[in-house]
C-alpha cells in the first residue's frame, strides 16, 4: 500500500482527495490527515479513513483532541506537525491555503517523496528554494492545479521539450468577465465568491474573481515547466507563458510547438481528475469522475484576457519576470489583501493597488534560502497591512 498524507483536509482539496481515495480502488491508504483548526471534521474523519497521524497546526484548537481519535492514531499539534506528518508518507497531497503551506512542500521533498502540489503558493513564493529541494534522490512533483496537470499531460504525450515554443493556460475569466473597471468598483464578497465553473475555497475564489489565481499559476508554470533545473528543465521563460480567457473551462491548457502545432488537454471541470493524475502518476485512475458530452458542449469560446479591468494579472508577470523574493512579496501582499477584502476592510478594487504598492517597495533581495523568503513574506505583510490601515 501506498501511505497519503492528506495536508489541509478539511479544505475544497482535501475533501475531494479522500473522495478519489475512497472511490478509485487504488493502492492507496490515508496515513496522516492535516488541518488547522478544524477538528470537528477532522475527527469525523479521522474515524472514516483510521489514519496513524491526525496534525493540527493551531495548539489552541487541539485541547481535548486526543481522546476523541480512534485508538491507534497519533495527535501532532504546532507548526511543524504536518510537515513531520508528510515525512513519514509515500506521498503527500498538499491542499493547505497559502503561504502557510511552504513547511509541508519543503519536508516532503527533502524526504525524497512525491509531492502532489495543489498549494500553489509556496512554489510561487520560495520557487528557488523549492527548485533546490526538487533536486533531492527520489523527489517527484506533480502538479494538481487542473492548468499544470493538463501541461504536465500535454507534455508526456509529446514529450519534444526542445520544440516547445509556448504555453498557454486557459482562465475561466471568473464572475466578473466582461465587466470594466468601472463596473467593478462596488463589487460584494458575495458576487466575487460566485464563481461561474469552479466550486473551491474562498481565497482561491477571489483569486479567481480578480485574475490574480491566473497570475499566480504563469508564476507556477515558469516555475514547473519553464527555463529551471531538474527533471523538468527546458527553455521557455515567463513570457512564453500565454493566458487565454475560455470560459467554459473545457481546455485546461495547452502546449504550442515549432511548427505551431497545438496540443490540449480536455476534460470537464472536476479537480477529481487532476488529484487522481498526481496520485496514480505515470498510470491513470480508471474513475471518470464526468466525461465530456459533445452533443450538450456545443462550442468552445476563447478570448483575450482584460488586463485593464483585472491589473493583478500584469503585475503577477512583472513579479515573475523580477524573480527572486519578489513573487514571494506579490503572494504576501495579496493574502493580505485578500483577507482583508473577505472581511470587508477593503473594497475588491483596491486588491491590485495593495500589490503593486508593495511590489514598488520590494528590495529585489535574492531568495537565497528559506530565511530570505520568510523575512520578505513577513516585510510584505506588514507593508500591506499598513497601506490597507492607512485607506481606512
Ligand atoms: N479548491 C480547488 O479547486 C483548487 C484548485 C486548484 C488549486 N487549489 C489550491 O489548493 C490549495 C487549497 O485550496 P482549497 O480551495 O482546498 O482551500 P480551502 O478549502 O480553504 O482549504 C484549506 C485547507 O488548508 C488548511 N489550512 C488553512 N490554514 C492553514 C494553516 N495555517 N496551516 C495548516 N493548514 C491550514 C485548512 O484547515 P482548517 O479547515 O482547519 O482551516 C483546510 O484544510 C490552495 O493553494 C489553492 O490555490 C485549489
Amino acid at each position: 500500500m501506498t501511505n497519503v498524507a492528506v495536508c489541509g483536509s478539511t479544505g475544497s482539496i482535501g475533501t475531494q482527495t479522500l473522495e478519489v481515495i475512497e472511490t478509485e480502488a487504488g493502492p492507496w491508504r490515508v496515513s496522516a490527515l492535516g488541518v488547522n483548526s478544524s477538528v470537528d471534521a477532522v475527527v469525523e474523519q479521522a474515524h472514516r479513513v483510521r489514519p496513524d497521524v491526525v496534525a493540527v497546526a493551531a495548539p489552541e484548537a487541539a485541547a481535548g483532541l486526543a481522546a476523541r481519535l480512534p485508538a491507534g492514531t497519533e495527535l501532532l499539534v504546532g507548526p511543524n506537525a504536518m510537515a513531520e506528518a508528510a515525512q513519514r508518507a509515500d506521498v503527500v497531497v498538499n491542499g493547505v491555503v497559502g503561504f502557510a503551506g511552504l513547511s509541508v512542500t519543503l519536508a516532503t521533498l527533502e524526504a525524497g517523496k512525491r509531492l502532489a502540489l495543489a498549494n500553489k503558493e509556496s512554489l510561487i513564493a520560495a520557487g528557488p528554494v523549492v527548485q533546490r529541494a526538487r533536486l533531492t534522490p527520489g523527489a517527484e512533483l506533480v502538479p494538481v492545479d487542473s492548468e499544470h496537470c493538463a501541461i504536465h499531460q500535454c507534455l508526456r504525450a509529446n514529450n519534444e521539450r526542445a520544440r516547445l515554443d509556448r504555453i498557454v493556460l486557459t482562465a475561466s475569466g471568473g464572475p466578473f468577465r466582461g465587466r470594466s473597471r468601472s463596473e467593478l468598483s462596488e463589487v460584494t464578497v458575495e458576487a466575487a465568491l460566485a464563481h461561474p465553473t469552479w466550486s473551491m475555497g474562498p481565497k482561491i475564489t477571489i483569486d479567481s474573481s480578480t485574475l490574480m489565481n491566473k497570475g499566480l499559476e504563469v508564476i507556477e508554470a515558469n516555475e514547473l515547466f519553464g527555463r529551471v533545473a531538474g527533471p523538468d528543465a527546458h527553455d521557455l521563460g515567463i513570457d512564453d507563458i500565454e493566458v487565454v480567457v475560455h470560459p467554459q473551462s473545457i481546455v485546461h491548457s495547452m502546449v504550442e510547438f515549432s511548427d505551431g502545432a497545438t496540443i490540449a488537454q480536455l476534460s470537464l471541470p472536476d479537480m477529481r481528475l487532476p488529484i487522481g493524475y498526481a496520485l496514480a502518476h505515470p498510470d491513470r485512475i480508471t474513475t471518470p469522475f464526468g466525461r465530456i458530452d459533445w452533443a450538450e458542449t456545443g462550442r468552445l469560446d476563447f478570448e483575450p484576457p482584460d488586463y485593464e479591468s483585472f491589473p493583478c494579472l500584469g503585475l503577477a508577470y512583472e513579479a515573475g519576470r523580477a524573480g527572486e523574493t519578489a513573487p514571494a512579496a506579490l503572494n504576501a501582499a495579496n493574502e493580505v489583501a485578500v483577507e482583508a477584502f473577505l472581511d470587508g476592510r477593503i473594497r475588491w478594487i483596491v486588491i491590485p493597488d495593495v500589490l503593486k504598492v508593495v511590489l514598488d517597495g520590494h528590495d529585489g533581495s535574492r531568495a537565497s534560502d528559506v530565511d530570505a523568503v520568510l523575512a520578505v513574506d513577513a516585510w510584505a505583510r506588514r507593508e500591506a497591512s499598513s497601506f490597507i490601515e492607512g485607506l481606512n
